[in-house]
């Protein structure tokens, strides 16, 4: 549950330093999830500030882990990129990202746009696809907004993927010969993968690939009144749909495979985002 007490002053000590350092916000943030971290090398004028230096954010556990945004432009659209998120299965607890939200939309981001990497529950989506979230599936039921005051707290979760923004990239993927997928998120907390009895469930349920993050994150910033986008790498098969076994070195190299490919994508729709009225209003 959050403490606003301790995560309050926070926040504004975030936002104050932010705006200090970089001006008025840029409209897009980008959060990387695992396969994703090329995507930083579109980043023109990049300027780099650790974890560290933002009370607010996720304080890294793990030494060694490159936990920092990266400010900067991509064509003529000013971006913010947030390498490393807190997941669930590391402590427990689903509210690490609150204060990171709530910061960038205090400080004026408009858009947080989401990628991860998942199973696929698709036989046309094999490993190396990209699918655009349409909508989320939240398994465990567990909520970031637990214990928060007032009714913002029942936040519409009907449109929380933005549909005009979705459309915009499907005009993109279009245009660029990229096979881009639509399709539900499935979060399962982890940190082990599903058994195929799970997977069989979540595609009975709807889902479409699974994963173990976004979804705290995009309740968050729906509270938040931020707008939505996600993009999934799929990395493999989801359990039993494939003679593989799972493991985390082998999503690892999927990404890497396929990386560059979708970090060059999400490029392009970034730099696109300069041209969309209702993102720049
Ligand atoms: N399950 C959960 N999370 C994942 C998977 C998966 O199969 N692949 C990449 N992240």
């Amino acid at each position: 549950m959050i403490d606003h007490k301790t995560l309050e002053p926070k926040i504004v000590d975030t936002v104050a330093k932010l705006n200090q350092l970089y001006g008025a916000a840029p409209e897009v943030a980008v959060v990387l999830g695992s396969g994703w971290a090329g995507a930083v090398s579109h980043v023109e004028e990049a300027q780099h500030l650790p974890y560290t230096e933002l009370s607010a954010f996720p304080q890294p556990k793990v030494e060694g882990h490159v936990n920092e945004i990266v400010v900067g432009k991509i064509g003529s659209q000013r971006v913010v990129m947030l390498r490393g998120r807190a997941h669930t299965y590391e402590s427990g607890d689903c509210t690490g990202m609150a204060g990171a939200l709530r910061s960038l939309a205090r400080w004026g981001v408009k858009l947080v746009l989401q990628t991860n990497a998942s199973g696929s529950l698709r036989p046309h989506m094999p490993p190396g696809s990209l699918m655009l979230i349409s909508d989320h599936i939240n398994a465990p039921q567990r909520s970031p907004l637990i214990g928060e005051p007032g009714s913002s707290r029942f936040c519409d979760m009907s449109a929380a993927y933005d549909l005009e923004l979705r459309s915009h990239a499907k005009a993109l993927a279009k245009e660029r010969n990229q096979i881009l997928g639509e399709g539900v998120y499935c979060w399962a907390v982890g940190p082990q993968f599903e058994t195929p009895a799970e997977i069989r469930m979540f595609a009975a349920w709807g889902a479409d690939a699974v994963g173990m993050s976004t979804v705290p994150e995009t309740i968050l910033a729906r509270h938040a009144g931020l707008r939505v986008m996600g993009l999934a790498l799929m990395t493999n098969m989801a359990a039993g749909l494939s003679d593989e076994a799972l493991t985390h070195a082998l999503t690892l190299q999927q990404a890497q495979v396929s990386g560059e490919r979708a970090a060059g994508f999400l490029a392009a729709l970034v730099a696109s985002f300069a041209t969309l009225p209702s993102l720049q209003a």
